[in-house]
């Protein structure tokens, strides 16, 4: 399908599932979305191992194939599932290599990424006279681009570290890093440069596609934490995305896909934490403290949260200068996080299938963008799901040939 009418489509489904989006259930709680819906029952009857699948490969695992019938799935859910699927299953703009083997190690989805990158610019990459790699962290990506395509190539990127470290582990001289942060206006691309933006955070992202379009050159972008702006909402830069406003609390929801990291281990750590930190919120409230969700890591790092309970606790007191929990207290708040988180994960289901679709609307508000100005652009995947689940790719090029 083309962009367009896809945008169209997601525009219509954002509107309908606004509420979904706008209300993350942080409490035991059904959410009026919910109720609304009637999508209760079902999400709480789900089993430990049919919620695992759900956070793994997605809520739509459980409904597809047999049109939720057999799963006994609200038709509510089974209905937005099915709009969604679009969104979630767009073309391979290259053929997927090592996704075999991707489930298998880091390294293995690492190389399969990089395959795939090189892969992507290949062809525009030929046509190019200069690579500009924006947000090049350490230049990885740019240092193999410029051996690949035998092309001069400038990395460009805000963090000084990551500039030295790059240098250093450069050799060849028509390869050169800067220390650029790229915000407004300050991106200038000449005719004859590929841009290249692998997951470029956020506003870095649209600063690509607006100079990109400026300029009038090729462009390869594969985005990532859309919440990274330094305004309060992303408006759309497409003439098609309207009046479209995302509010920076809900972008975040857009990197929600349940393949976290592709590894059950990492998965169930990341869960542990959370059903941890959860309890903590538990405790905290119980001493009457007001602690919205993610409020009690306040003054600690995220990963202190991967410590016995009562260490957590311990440090998150004495912060706050409370006493320290007994062990009865302890017990109970973890004892009651067990069950009530576990309500928190399936009501939360719905919410996270609709992380995709955020995503895709801003892949698709960007594409129909560059489109508008007269590039070839078109969106799809990158590498499967199994390599990484950031893996929507915008690719233009200078004319419709491309
Ligand atoms: C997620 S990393 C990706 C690094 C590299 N492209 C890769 O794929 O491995 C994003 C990088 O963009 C840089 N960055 C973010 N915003 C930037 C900005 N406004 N200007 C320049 N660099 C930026 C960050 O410092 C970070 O190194």
């Amino acid at each position: 399908m083309e962009p367009e009418p896809l945008f169209d489509a997601a525009l219509a489904l954002l509107g309908e599932v606004g509420d979904i989006i706008a209300d993350r259930v942080e409490l035991p709680v059904e959410p009026a979305w919910c109720r609304a819906r009637e999508l209760g029952p079902f999400l709480r009857e789900l089993d430990d191992a049919a919620l695992g699948r759900a956070e793994l490969e997605g809520l739509d695992a459980l409904l597809v194939g047999n049109g939720g019938r057999a799963t006994g799935a609200p038709p509510a859910l089974v209905a937005l599932a099915a709009r969604l699927r679009p969104l979630t299953a767009l073309p391979p703009l290259v053929p997927d290599a090592g996704a075999g083997e991707a489930a298998r190690s880091v390294g293995a989805r690492k190389r399969a990424q990089l395959a795939a990158r090189a892969a992507l610019c290949g062809p525009l990459a030929a046509r190019a006279e200069r690579i500009v790699d924006v947000g090049a962290g350490r230049g990885h990506f740019t240092r193999l681009a410029a051996a690949e395509f035998d092309k001069p190539a400038v990395g460009l990127e805000r963090d000084p570290a990551r500039v030295a470290r790059a240098r250093a582990l450069t050799g060849r001289a028509d390869v050169r890093f800067e220390v650029v942060d790229v915000t407004a206006g300050t991106l200038a691309l000449a005719p004859g440069d590929l841009a290249i933006g692998l997951h470029a955070c956020g506003e870095l992202g649209d600063e690509l596609v607006r100079a990109a379009a400026a300029a009038g050159v090729g462009l390869v972008l594969v985005g990532c934490c859309a919440q990274k702006i330094r305004g309060p909402a992303r408006v759309a830069l497409s003439r098609r995305g309207g009046t479209l406003t995302l509010a920076r609390a809900i972008l975040g929801l857009g990197n929600l896909r349940p393949r976290a990291e592709g590894v059950e281990s990492s998965l169930a750590e990341c869960l542990a934490s959370r059903e941890r930190r959860y309890a903590l919120r538990r405790l905290l409230l119980g001493r009457g403290l007001e602690v919205t969700a993610g409020a009690e890591m306040q003054g600690l790092n995220r990963r202190r949260a991967r410590q016995p309970f009562a260490v957590l606790a311990a440090e998150a007191l004495a912060l706050r200068g409370l006493a320290p929990a007994d062990a009865e207290e302890l017990a109970r708040h973890e004892a009651a996080a067990r069950h009530e988180h576990g309500v928190i994960r399936r009501l939360s289901l719905p919410r996270a299938l609709c992380g995709r679709l955020l995503e895709a609307t801003i892949a698709l508000d960007r594409t129909c963008f560059l489109r508008e100005q007269g590039l070839a652009a078109r969106l799809g995947t990158l590498c499967s799901d199994a390599v990484t689940p950031r893996n929507l790719a915008v690719v233009a090029g200078p004319s419709r040939e491309q």
